[in-house]
């Protein structure tokens, strides 16, 4: 691969922190390398490859030069920067909200939909985590016979909420074994010793935006235009990787034997060694782990299964980089 010349737009956060180890760790060749990040992180020291880099405050003139920008804010930072990042010729591949449903903007999971990427237009979106996770580990039955619709539930891990939401659970630990009231800020209610039934803002039906990405965004990922989804996003007292309980209804009946093999031969994908991933077990690595395949019981052709990934790699920075590496290895 070239050398690249690389920003990380929200260095600072749980993922760009997280697409720094991993641009270590996947031992890709950076020319140049420009830490960016709000008022908040400027002038602070991220260190990457042994030597210490200075985060700097994102503005317009940021990004000239660069090959890629890899971006780890949120939607409203991410929707300012974008048309200097087109202006400047990088490719902006984008881990927020903002641009995931938009005509001309691929959607990718490399292992799912790598080729949609080569359509872009300057921008790559990178999908939600859970629905990264959850697509991982149905592709492969997708395949075998197209699903037709899902019922899904979230467990959702607290960094999913970036820094803040990581301090808020180990605060609140410390809180309650001190026998404190544990105040939320980040979260609606106190997350140690409980969890939250739901994740986002309500929309009209009571389904939220968070719920409603399985759907849209899975649709693009999977070419299924018309798969429908009833997702419930859940927010658990665990630290890291988001774990999904998924019933599938597919076209034609795919059996449990089938569905395993297909799964395990999934790229990307492992089948747990005991049958029963944990958020643990699939924290610090790129696979997604699935176990508990069952026949539904209520229709027929349908599964049920579990799985767990880790949502700031796989379900962002690991898939961002994936992204980029496959755009570079043509
Ligand atoms: N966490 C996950 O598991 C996960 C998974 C998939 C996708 N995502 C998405 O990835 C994005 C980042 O999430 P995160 O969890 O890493 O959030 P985070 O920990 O809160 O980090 C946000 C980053 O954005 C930066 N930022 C804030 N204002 C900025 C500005 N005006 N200009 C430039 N940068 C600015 C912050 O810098 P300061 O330090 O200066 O505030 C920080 O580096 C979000 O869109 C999120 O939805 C997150």
């Amino acid at each position: 691969m070239r050398k690249l010349k690389l920003a990380v737009l929200g260095a600072s956060g749980a993922v760009g922190r997280e697409m720094l180890r991993l641009l270590e760790e996947y031992q890709i060749p950076v020319e140049e390398l420009r830490l960016l990040a709000g008022p908040n992180s400027a002038g602070t020291k991220i260190p990457f490859r042994g030597k210490m880099h200075t985060v700097r405050c994102a503005d317009e003139e940021s990004f000239a030069g660069l090959d890629y920008v890899l971006g780890a804010s949120d939607a409203p930072v991410s929707r300012r920067f974008a048309p200097a990042i087109k202006q400047s010729g990088a490719v902006y591949i984008d881990n927020s909200s903002a641009f995931r449903l938009e005509h001309g903007v691929p959607l990718v999971v490399p292992e799912i939909n790598g080729q949609d990427a080569f359509t872009h237009e300057g921008i790559i979106a990178n999908p939600n985590c859970s629905t990264i996770i959850t697509l991982m580990a149905v592709a492969a039955v997708h395949r075998l016979s197209p699903i037709r619709s899902m019922v899904v539930s979230t467990y959702q891990a607290v960094s999913g909420a970036g820094v803040q939401g990581l301090r808020e659970l180990e605060d609140q630990l410390a809180a309650w074994v001190q026998g404190q009231e544990a105040k939320p800020s980040v979260f609606s209610a106190p997350i140690a010793m409980n969890l939250i039934p739901m994740i986002g803002g309500e929309l009209d039906g009571g389904y939220t935006d968070e719920e409603m990405k399985m759907q849209n965004e899975g649709r693009r990922i999977l070419h299924a235009p018309e798969l429908t989804v009833s997702c419930t996003c859940v927010r658990v007292p665990v630290m890291r990787s988001h774990s999904i309980s998924v019933n599938l209804w597919t076209e034609e009946a795919v059996s449990v034997d089938e569905a395993r093999r297909a799964i395990a031969a999934f790229p990307g994908c492992r089948l747990a060694d005991n049958g029963r991933p944990t958020p643990l077990e699939a924290g610090g690595q790129d696979l997604v782990l699935v176990g508990r395949i069952r026949e539904d019981l209520t229709r027929p052709k349908g599964l049920s299964l579990w799985c767990c990934g880790d949502q700031i790699r796989k379900g962002a920075a690991a898939n961002a980089l994936q992204i980029m590496k496959l755009l570079e290895e043509v």
